[in-house]
């Protein structure tokens, strides 16, 4: 069943954000050990992108329906995929729409390389792929028009900082969709099972991606996209997945 919660920003959210004061949204952040340990995503990524490809939900429809309603986005709409792993999103909607363009950027190289290969098979010249972090992203203010984000923040320390970067990076009257997993057990057998085999290979024990997916509570979730002053934000669950879209003046 579909449970729908319209967040109005002062009735709902502000309410959560004051009572919840001591919600911490993101945790406390050791970015230097961090940054030294091992990639995850770089060592079985094609795990990840099995995952992505033939197990995950495939939200490209909700994704639509939310960015352009009347069902045609206009020629100069400007999508970027942010944590976007093997490009799924990125792709398919530059697939869909070759009148967009559309940028993926993720962390991890192996995968922007799969990404960059499977978009040049495909012949989608509207659809270019950076390695990059979200938490520094380089595009200046106001680069975008529809933002996507999914699964990221179950791996990311640092949550509100990324939310910022969102922000920041969208234009006046741009939206952002973010699907995020609802249950930490299945949401953590893909970062499971890819330790399972990068061990078998030989390599590190010690990655900056936590054991276990760090799932929000719902609450936690309307409070985190509530840090930045959106013009409307609707929060929404469905099944395994939970839905933020946002909105700049
Ligand atoms: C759980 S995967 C989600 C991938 C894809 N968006 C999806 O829908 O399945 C998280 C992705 O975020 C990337 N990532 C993690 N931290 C990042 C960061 N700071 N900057 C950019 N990408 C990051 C990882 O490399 C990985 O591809």
């Amino acid at each position: 069943m579909n449970k729908v919660l319209d967040c109005d920003m002062n009735q709902i959210v502000k309410p959560i954000l004051s009572s919840a004061a001591t919600i911490a949204v993101s945790e406390p952040k050791p970015v230097n050990a961090r940054e030294r340990a091992d990639n995850l995503f770089e060592r079985a990524a094609w795990i990840y992108t099995f995952c992505r490809e033939k197990v995950f939900r495939d939200d490209t429809g909700r994704i639509i329906r939310a960015f352009w309603p009347a069902g045609e986005p206009p020629a100069s709409s400007k999508v970027l995929e942010l944590g976007c792993g093997p490009g799924f999103y990125a792709r398919t909607l530059a697939s869909r729409f070759r009148q967009i363009s559309v940028l993926g950027v993720d962390s991890s190289k192996q995968l922007v390389r799969y990404a960059r290969e499977k978009a040049m098979e495909k012949a989608l010249h509207n659809c270019a792929f950076e390695w990059g972090d979200v938490l520094n992203l380089p595009q200046p203010d106001n680069s975008f028009s529809q933002l996507v984000t999914s699964r990221l923040f179950t791996i990311l320390p640092e949550r509100e900082r990324a939310v910022a970067e969102i922000f920041r990076v969208l234009n006046s009257g741009g939206k952002c969709f973010v699907a995020e997993p609802r249950f930490a057990f299945s949401a953590s057998i893909p970062l499971l099972t890819m330790r399972a085999v990068a061990r078998v290979n030989g390599y590190s024990r010690e990655y900056r991606e936590p054991i276990k997916a760090t799932v929000l509570r719902y609450p936690h979730f309307c409070a985190l996209f509530a840090t930045q002053p959106w013009s409307r934000m609707k929060t929404w669950r469905v099944g395994r997945y939970q839905y933020a879209l946002c909105e700049k003046d």
